[in-house]
Formats: structure tokens, C-alpha cells, sequence
């Protein structure tokens, strides 16, 4: 009997193909509203004035700054000309206190300028006034990658730092830096993390068109076709059109050299599909747990779709449920601990672990052990299964709405079938025993016409934000 109440309990995270189709024809729609809408949208498709992936004639040395994931991570990347895959890196991972997240924006912004004080102190840099990219991991609205300047719309994930939403993220990071009055930095362009991951990505695989972050939150950006982008001309307006368009002359000559159809004008779009759901379109699929998730975040109502895939919000999922079937009698004695009333205490890297097949039934409860929870064999076999239908909801999730973005490029494209790689980054992706396995056989029965390769991003997306920097750098040399 109890077994049937557990799956009673996880039946509505087991969604049908025909669901997952309706995610995908959701999708498919917010990228399109988002693409038109003059106004807000739920998928915002924010311009991120990127026109073409890396050619190889990059060169130089940069600076990466890296916010928004986990960590922070400060970079050098030093691109040699002419030859290709010669990049060199050097970087140092900073954490990111709590308070200082959800603190002033003043002291975010001082604090991220103490790190890259440290890294250049480190590097023996600090007098080298190096040209720097931000790889910034929020929805930013930008106006021209080579002014470096986005105005953060909305915190997502964990952050809350006050007086930062509306303003431009390049202007605090610098009046962070004038105040500390000790080094200078030229930063040239600031870029989204999947951005990023896309342009390094390019950087080793020419069909790298797209890049994912499945990680503390979920995002994609893809390269589309500028005459799709309606939301620019009506946002810029004639005179900065004829100069967007002069601009897109430019990268086109340079990037003749690509093989295929180099003609065609195109800007990479960050999606921030993390959203759709904000208007109730995936309220049918959202269960009680998921509601409760939604109502305790920093951002209730908001950023729907990631709450049901990343992996800031995973393993909430997971407690509320484990909350729910303790309190039914079903786990753990019928004993609600502090510990599972406690947010948070499920991470990625938890899940994981619970998730291997390779660990034995004892290291799971080991696990939850040192999470402070007592559990018999019984308990360890339920909290296994409800941490396997919630990540696998995740990742099917997230291959309906890659089916939803490859379809779309393959439909503009007028191809019968499309080859395209996906750049892909993120704890989830890169640690979850099950999560890309699943992703990718989701997008590919979704997106039967298209042939998909999912390429882990090594370096993290710094590299890609040097490469911007470079292309913006060569511009004006
Ligand atoms: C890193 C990228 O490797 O992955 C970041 O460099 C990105 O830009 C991050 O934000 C995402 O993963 P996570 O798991 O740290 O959120
Ligand atoms: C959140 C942010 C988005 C970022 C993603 C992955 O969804 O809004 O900008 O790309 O997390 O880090």
C-alpha cells in the first residue's frame, strides 16, 4: 500500500510524450511572442548583438570576469593569431557569501572588484589596463555589444542585491572599481553565460549555433535570423537600424571564410526561457510541490520554467515531497525533522550522488546521513525514486524546449534535416548521473528532423566572453 501512495505521490511528475509535445508548442510560441513583442514577454529573447561565432583570427590577451553560476571566476585567456585551439587560460574561482547576493548592490559590486584586486595581484597584473569581458548570468536588455553596457530587467536564481535592477551592470562594476582607486579595466563587452558557452564552444565546433546552461538556473541562446527580430527595429528605430546593419556588413565579410550560408545576418538571441510558465501557460503541469517552491523563492511567480529544471530549485522539489510523504507516514517514521524543514539542504551535487547507479543502497543513507537525516533501507529505495522523477522531469523539460529551438532554426533555415551542436554548461548537466542522457533522447524523439550534438563546454564561458571582447577589440583596432 505504501508503495502505491508513493506513486500516487510522483505520478504528476511523470509527464506523457503528449505533454511533452504541448511544452514543446509552448515553447515554440514564447520564442516567437518574445521575437515580436515590443513589450515584456515571458521568454524575454533579449539581442545580445552578437552576430557570428569565432573564426579563428581572434588574438590576444583578455581578462574574463564570470558572475552568475555557483561561483565567481576571474580569467586570463590569451589567444594566439592564426593558430586555432591556441588559447591559454589561467583563472581563480571566488565564492559569493550569501549576504553579499542579497545584500546593496554597492557591495556586490565592491566585492567583485576585491576579487579581481586578488586575481590581479595574483596574476602580477595589476598594472596591465587589460581589455576585460563580463560574463554577467542574468537577463540583461543590451543596445550594442561594442558600448558594454546591459541594464539588468530582473535578479533570477539566488541574487537580490538592492538598486541593481534597472541599471547598467557595467557602469556599477566600474564605479566599483573607481572606488577601490588601485587598478583600471577597459571592459568591452558584457554577455550572457549562455552567450558565452556558445562562443567557446564555436571556438572548437564551427555548428556550435546554441548555447545551454543547465546549472543553478536554465537558459539557452541560439543564433536567429535578423529579419525575425522585429523586437529591434521597432526598439532602435531607423538611424540605429542602418547602423546595426552597416555593423552586420562588417562581421559578414569576416566571417566568409565560414563555409555554408555566411550570408544570411544573424544575431545570437539569449532566450531567458527560464520564464515561460510566468503567464500560467505550464500551470496544467505544475504540481503542489512546485507551488510551494514558487511560493517560497526570492522571486515568486517569476521564472516558472526554471523552477521546474534547475538546480537551484531541484532539490527543494525533492524536499517538499519528502515533507509531504513524512508528514503522510509514508518516510522516515512519520518523524518531520528540523533538518527536512530546513531549505536548501538537497544540492546538485547531493542529488547526484543519491542518483548513481553505482552507489549502494547503505551510501545513500550514508548520504542522508550527513544531510542529518536517519533513514532505514526502505526510506533510502523512496528518497531515490522521488529525486529520480524530479530530475528527470527536469531534464525532459528541458529537451522539449531544445526540441522547440533546433526545430525553429531548422524551419528557418528550410532544411529537411539540420545538423547543429549544442554548447552545454552547468552542474546539472556535467554532474547529474542521469540528466543528459535524458535531455538529449527527449529532444531527439521531439525534434525527429534534426540531428543534435551536445558539446560540454570546457573552460566555462569566460573563454566565450574573451572571444566577444576580441571580435569587439578588433572592430575598433
Ligand atoms: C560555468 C560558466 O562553467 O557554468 C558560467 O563559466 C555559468 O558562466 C555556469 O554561469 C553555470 O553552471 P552552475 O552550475 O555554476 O550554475
Ligand atoms: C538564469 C538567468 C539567465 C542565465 C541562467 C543560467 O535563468 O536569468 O540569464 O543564463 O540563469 O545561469
Amino acid at each position: 500500500k505504501g508503495a502505491a501512495l508513493v506513486d500516487e505521490t510522483l505520478a504528476p511528475f511523470r509527464l506523457s510524450q503528449d505533454q511533452l509535445q504541448l511544452v514543446k508548442t509552448r515553447m515554440r510560441a514564447g520564442l516567437e511572442a518574445g521575437l515580436k513583442s515590443k513589450g515584456p514577454s515571458t521568454v524575454k529573447m533579449l539581442p545580445s548583438f552578437v552576430y557570428r561565432t569565432p573564426d579563428g583570427t581572434e588574438h590576444g590577451k583578455y581578462l574574463a570576469l564570470d558572475l552568475g553560476g555557483t561561483n565567481f571566476r576571474a580569467l586570463l585567456v590569451n589567444f594566439k593569431k592564426g593558430l586555432q585551439h591556441n588559447s591559454r587560460l589561467y583563472h581563480k574561482i571566488y565564492t559569493i557569501p550569501q549576504e553579499i547576493m542579497q545584500g546593496t548592490g554597492e557591495e556586490l559590486f565592491d566585492h567583485i572588484a576585491q576579487c579581481v584586486s586578488d586575481f590581479l595581484d595574483y596574476m602580477g597584473m595589476k598594472n596591465a589596463h587589460l581589455p576585460a569581458g563580463f560574463t554577467f548570468s542574468f537577463p540583461c536588455e543590451q543596445t550594442a555589444i561594442d558600448t558594454a553596457s546591459g541594464t539588468l530587467v530582473s535578479w533570477t536564481k539566488g541574487y537580490k542585491a538592492t538598486d541593481c535592477e534597472g541599471h547598467d551592470v557595467v557602469s556599477l562594476l566600474r564605479e566599483a572599481i573607481k572606488r577601490r582607486n588601485e587598478f583600471d579595466l577597459d571592459i568591452v563587452a558584457v554577455v550572457n553565460d549562455t552567450v558565452g558557452t556558445m562562443m567557446s564552444c564555436a571556438y572548437e565546433d564551427p555548428q556550435c549555433e546554441i548555447g545551454l546552461i543547465a546549472g543553478t538556473g536554465t537558459n539557452v541562446c541560439y543564433m536567429e535570423e535578423l529579419k525575425n527580430i522585429e523586437k529591434t527595429d521597432q526598439k532602435f528605430g531607423k538611424t540605429e537600424k542602418g547602423e546595426r546593419e552597416e555593423d552586420v556588413q562588417d562581421e559578414v565579410t569576416e566571417g566568409e571564410k565560414k563555409e555554408g550560408d555566411a550570408e544570411i545576418p544573424r544575431m545570437c538571441i539569449n532566450t531567458e526561457w527560464g520564464g515561460l510558465g510566468d503567464d500560467g501557460s505550464l500551470d496544467d503541469i505544475i504540481t503542489p510541490y512546485d507551488l510551494e517552491v514558487n511560493q517560497n523563492s526570492l522571486n515568486p511567480g517569476k521564472q516558472r520554467f526554471e523552477k521546474l529544471t534547475s538546480g537551484m530549485y531541484l532539490g527543494e522539489v525533492v524536499r517538499q515531497v519528502l515533507l509531504d510523504l513524512t508528514r503522510g507516514g509514508l518516510l522516515f517514521r512519520g518523524h518531520v525533522t528540523e533538518t527536512l524543514k530546513t531549505p536548501g539542504i538537497f544540492q546538485t551535487k547531493y542529488l547526484s550522488q543519491i542518483e548513481s547507479d553505482r552507489l549502494a543502497l547503505l551510501q545513500v543513507r550514508s548520504i542522508l546521513q550527513q544531510l542529518g537525516l536517519n533513514s532505514t533501507c526502505d526510506d533510502s529505495i523512496i528518497v531515490k525514486e522521488v529525486c529520480g522523477a524530479v530530475s528527470r522531469r527536469a531534464a525532459q523539460l528541458c529537451g522539449a524546449g531544445m526540441a522547440a529551438v533546433v526545430e525553429k532554426i531548422r524551419e528557418n533555415r528550410g532544411l529537411d534535416h539540420l545538423n547543429i551542436t549544442v554548447g552545454v554548461d552547468g552542474a546539472l548537466y556535467k554532474l547529474h548521473p542521469h540528466f543528459a542522457g535524458v535531455l538529449q533522447e527527449t529532444a531527439r524523439i521531439l525534434a525527429p528532423r534534426c540531428s543534435v550534438t551536445f558539446l560540454p563546454s570546457e573552460e566555462g564561458s569566460g573563454k566565450g566572453a574573451a572571444l566577444i571582447t576580441a571580435v569587439a577589440r578588433q572592430k575598433h583596432d
